[in-house]
């Protein structure tokens, strides 16, 4: 049940400490990353990587690709309703990874089935033992969040993202020719940390009042780079999916190409800025400069924090699982939100937990 909880959703926030050392445990040993069933040289035939995967499990899946393409592996990611059109060619040394939680997704069973009719390698990222894209793909990991409630995801989005994370390693240590990037190490250390940066957000955010001071405005805009960039994306989705409020998410640099059309002091935006992303503080000034009041989600050394009007905080960490930390931050602003409007959170009109059509 949900216990102390209003919703599911909450609780589902709240539990994120916990269901992501479920996800990290014995998964490092010894500076290594150790996937049961997938010894080390696993992946010493693969040349490209595909991810497929759609909604949250998209933005997970867009993380896990930069993380890969910044250790030189050649790599892309497809929506996998777009798959027909988008995947380009395939062949037994490509590795096609679904990413899904629920595994029943079926724009995301079509997209691996037409990949492997095609010759290419599979592997399933999921939650769920036994789900459909378990069975059919060549290979699983299992993202151990528990099961979800909530319709709209949340503490799986996180687990989908540590578990990519460590499999880019495990890939950049088993790809002829790649080799881990230099920090990978730093990443690896920081990870024991990572729960208890959680908590740390959990107990001190003030997404609450945020929530309630920001409620009357027309649009809610996030921008992130790098990294920030699925997590700005990530905040847009579960804003609108949750609040039913006009909500949309940019690469930081695009707002100039378009988007800053709509920018007034009724637009907040949400800047995503966990490392060295110097464009999403230019172009949130850029929006600041329409009227727009400007919310740094970032460390609290970040130097948007001296511009913004307000600031959702993260701890100190390693800029990989910096991005996660924001995406809690920004997970709470949606489900305040959607509380303070009297939103069915848990049961998001229009939609389903696991969508079984394509
Ligand atoms: C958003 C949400 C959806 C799912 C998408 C894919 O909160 O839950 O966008 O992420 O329908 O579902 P899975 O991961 O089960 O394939």
């Amino acid at each position: 049940g949900k216990g102390e909880y209003d919703h599911y959703m909450l609780k589902e926030i709240n539990s994120q400490p916990t269901t992501l050392a479920n996800t990290i445990e014995g998964r490092v040993q010894d500076g290594d990353v150790v996937f049961e069933d997938l010894p080390e040289g696993t992946f010493a035939d693969v040349e490209t990587v595909q991810f497929v995967a759609c909604g949250t499990s998209y933005h997970a899946a867009m993380y896990a690709d930069q993380l890969l393409r910044s250790a030189g592996i050649r790599t892309d990611v497809v929506r996998a309703s777009e798959y027909d059109s988008m995947s380009g060619p395939v062949d037994e040394n490509t590795l096609v990874v679904a990413v899904t939680q629920s595994g029943e997704t079926a724009d995301t069973l079509d997209a691996v089935r037409t990949a492997s009719a095609n010759g290419a390698r599979s592997l399933a990222v999921t939650n769920v033992v036994g789900s459909t894209a378990a069975r059919e793909t060549d290979d699983a990991v299992y993202i151990r969040a528990g099961p979800e409630v909530g319709v709209a995801a949340t503490k799986t989005f996180s687990s989908q993202a540590v578990t990519l994370a460590l499999l880019s390693q495990q890939l950049a240590a088993d790809v002829p020719d790649v080799s881990p990037p230099e920090d990978s190490d730093a990443m690896l250390e920081s990870l024991d940390a990572l729960p208890g940066h959680l908590e740390t957000v959990l107990e001190n955010s003030n997404a609450e009042s945020l929530a309630s001071d920001l409620i009357d405005s027309q649009s809610f805009f996030f921008i992130g780079n790098g990294l920030g960039h699925p997590v700005a994306l990530e905040g847009a989705l579960k804003f609108k999916e949750i609040t039913y409020e006009h909500a949309e998410g940019f690469a930081s640099g695009e707002l100039k190409h378009g988007p800053l059309a709509l920018v007034t002091p009724e637009t907040p935006v949400f800047a995503v800025a966990t490392g060295s992303d110097s464009k999403t503080k230019t172009n949130a000034i850029e929006a600041q400069t329409r009227g727009a009041p400007i919310v740094a989600v970032s460390p609290d050394d970040n130097p948007l924090v001296d511009v913004a009007e307000d600031h959702l905080t993260i701890p100190d960490t390693h800029p990989v699982w910096a991005g996660l930390l924001a995406n809690v931050q920004l997970q709470l602003l949606s489900y305040y939100a959607a509380d303070e409007l009297g939103r069915s959170i848990d049961k998001p009109r229009n939609l389903a937990k696991s969508v079984t059509v394509e």
